[in-house]
């Protein structure tokens, strides 16, 4: 018998919200996971759940460059981040190029507009099966409330697992002086990361995509059950590259990152395989 649209809906949200709260990881079936294991006193266990919570940034512009990086690391990592590059460059088609191959796909296109043209890109996300997929939290409330109930609508109509709804707060790469003088906003960007990550979860947003340097503050405001997902990782071996404010894989999780995101130490590595396990390593120790 298949299953109820419900118990889907029911078992996606709660195996997200559980790693939020590190409580235990759990994968739906769908999506070629196993279900729960628990806690971390197995060392095994603990590896699996931290493979899970890394992304790989696919910076990369051509087809068969991505398609041989997901072919080495899906058994390595949680999940391929897509971003405007790739996308941009292959078209479309590449999200399911990869699921085919094995990964699971972050598409970060980053929607910004009226809340009916987001609320149907969000749709659309959920017919391609994301994983996971962002908008910007400054299209305020009504396009984040329409990104997220369409995103579900959409996935229930397929009875399929729907996409996380990810908002970008604020750009790291903006300033202070940037935030205040061409964007008139008058608070830190600390104080304007908190107001717009709760703004998102009232909304119904899943979580958001910040800054290292705010996970701690974000997970005071939003409670456990928010995913906060971290670009700027940097493991100690690797170059620091242009990131500014960064941190290391482990301390990122200790800190309350639910998905840490890591594009060049992994892609530039000789060797991306044992850069992807060393990270993972790292996160669970
Ligand atoms: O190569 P690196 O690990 O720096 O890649 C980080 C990824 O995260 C890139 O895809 C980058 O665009 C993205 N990102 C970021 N900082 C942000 C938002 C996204 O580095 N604030």
């Amino acid at each position: 018998m298949p299953p109820l649209l419900e118990d889907i809906e029911s078992q996606w949200e709660e195996s997200h919200l559980q790693i939020a709260g590190f409580k235990t990881v759990d994968f739906t079936a769908e999506r070629g996971f196993v279900l729960s294991f628990w806690g971390g006193s197995n060392m095994n266990n603990k590896l699996a759940e931290m493979r899970s919570r890394l992304i790989v940034a696919l910076d990369v512009s051509d087809r068969n460059d991505a398609l041989k990086l997901v072919e080495q690391l899906s058994p390595e990592v949680g999940a391929f981040k897509v971003g405007m590059q790739l996308y941009n460059s292959t078209g479309p088609a590449i999200v399911k190029d990869i699921q085919d191959a094995g990964g699971n796909v972050f598409i970060d296109l980053k929607f910004h507009d009226i809340p009916n043209t987001v609320g149907q890109a969000a749709r659309v996300m959920s017919r391609k099966g994301a994983f996971m997929y962002t908008v910007h939290a400054g299209g305020g409330s009504k396009m984040l409330q329409a990104a997220a109930d369409s995103a579900a609508e959409e996935a229930k109509y397929f009875a399929a697992p729907r996409p996380l709804s990810l908002a970008v707060t604020v750009l790291t790469s903006l300033s202070q002086e940037e935030l205040s003088q061409e964007l008139a906003i008058n608070r830190s960007v600390a104080e304007h990361v908190v107001a717009l990550a709760k703004m998102a979860k009232a909304s119904g947003i899943d979580g958001v995509v910040c800054s290292p340097q705010e996970l701690d503050m974000v997970r005071a405001a939003c409670g456990d059950d928010f995913l906060i997902v971290t670009p700027g990782v940097r493991p100690r071996w690797a170059a620091v590259n242009d990131q500014k404010r960064i941190m290391t894989p482990k301390e990122a999780i200790a800190r309350g990152a639910s998905y840490i995101v890591v594009g060049r130490p992994i892609l530039k590595a000789e060797s991306p395989v044992e850069a992807a396990r060393k990270i993972v390593t790292e996160m669970a120790e």
